[in-house]
């Protein structure tokens, strides 16, 4: 599904927390003096050298969690992420534009780390990873990627293009359930690495209950497990992903495609008040479509009371997700239906806004 070894996979933790301990370790080799090109960093010896502090480039549309967790790993190594966190900005407020993160690149030389979605949250713009890849290599930077809104369903080569880490959830597209186990990807040339966040879930496997108090790292992606997986919240991949297998990526990505196709211009037939926040050339859209309205979390409300699944994103996008398995054109059509019907009579103005919670 992601174009990796199985040594280089692993399922563990959440997003969250396997950001923590990815961006921790190899913020941990940069201030070491390892990394790619960065041979002429002083080697930290237990003191860092401010001047070499590295910096991990971000973009401002990113799901606000990685920026919290990356910031926190930061300051835990007495770097101020006001200064070290540099965020690649917008032009439009949907998107971001791969020679913006180039240029970036260009202008700062203390960057460690790249970090980037593979697709963005709320527009659903689907990036360039192998170009990131090289542009971070080119600087000196490691490559690091949150997968969430890509991971099973636009087919990944992680491991050809150069990709050194990466991060996703297996509650999206990979179909294991609300609360399901996070998962990640650690390039086979870093394993052997001292995870940020050690515990004895990712020890060499053969001598983990020899109970010993030193810690030995797995020699593949497993060593960034930490704890005992919580199983009833990886059981429900057994089934999923040999789904996923069974019916294969290319044909989902292709019947993902289909469908968004169908949904954007049925859109633009028939919704005038409503903009299509994606991206329409299909190599820079992921699996969803966020659909812009002014009173976009009114209508969000309205839908889900209508049965249909859509989440709200501040300030005026409804994503509407038809996951390919087991979505079919007929409900497209039933949502663009739907859509139009709450549009029509103003039933979305019954509802309140700003709630809060979960949508
Ligand atoms: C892109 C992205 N990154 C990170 C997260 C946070 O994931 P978790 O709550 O599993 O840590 C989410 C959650 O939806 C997400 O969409």
């Amino acid at each position: 599904l992601v174009g990796a070894t199985p040594d280089e996979v692993v399922v563990g933790n959440s997003i969250t927390v396997n950001i923590h301990t990815l961006i921790g370790t190899f913020l941990d080799e940069l201030l070491a003096g390892n990394g790619p090109e960065r041979e002429e960093m002083a080697r930290a010896d237990g003191e860092w050298d401010r001047s070499v502090e590295p910096a991990v480039l971000v973009n401002e549309l990113d799901f606000p969690s990685d920026h919290y967790a990356i910031r926190a790993q930061l300051r835990q190594r007495g770097i101020d992420p006001d200064e070290k966190l540099r965020v690649v900005e917008s032009r439009d407020g949907r998107t971001i534009d791969p020679r913006d993160i180039e240029a970036a690149l260009e202008a700062h030389d203390d960057v460690g780390i790249v970090w980037m979605p593979t697709a963005l949250y709320r527009s659903g713009q689907l990036f360039d990873v192998e170009r990131i890849a090289a542009a971070a290599h080119e600087a000196g930077a490691y490559a690091g990627f949150d997968a969430a809104h890509s991971a099973g369903a636009v087919p990944h080569a992680f491991g050809d293009v150069g990709v050194d880490f990466a991060v996703w959830c297996t509650y999206k597209y990979l179909n294991a359930g609300p609360g399901a186990i996070g998962a990640l990807f650690v390039a086979e040339r870093h394993h052997g690495l001292t995870p940020a966040l050690a515990g004895w879930w990712g020890h060499e496997k053969a001598t983990q209950f020899e109970m010993r108090m030193t810690y030995t790292p797995a020699d593949s992606a497993g060593a960034w497990q930490i704890g005992t997986p919580p199983l009833l919240a990886a059981a429900p991949l057994e089934g999923s992903v040999e789904l996923l297998r069974e019916a294969g990526i290319d044909r989902l990505r292709a019947k993902s495609l289909a469908l968004t196709d169908f949904l954007i211009a049925l859109v633009d037939d028939r919704l005038p008040d409503v903009s299509v926040g994606t991206p329409r050339e299909h190599g820079a859209r992921g699996g969803h479509v966020a659909l812009e309205h002014p009173e976009a979390e009114r209508l969000s409300k309205a839908l889900t009371d209508r049965g249909v699944v859509v989440d709200f994103r501040p300030p005026n996008v409804v994503r509407v997700c038809p996951a390919a398995p087991y979505t079919s054109f007929a409900d497209v059509l039933d949502v663009v239906d739907e859509i139009e019907a709450v549009l029509e009579s103003g039933a979305h103005e019954a509802y309140a806004t700003g709630a809060g919670g979960v949508t």
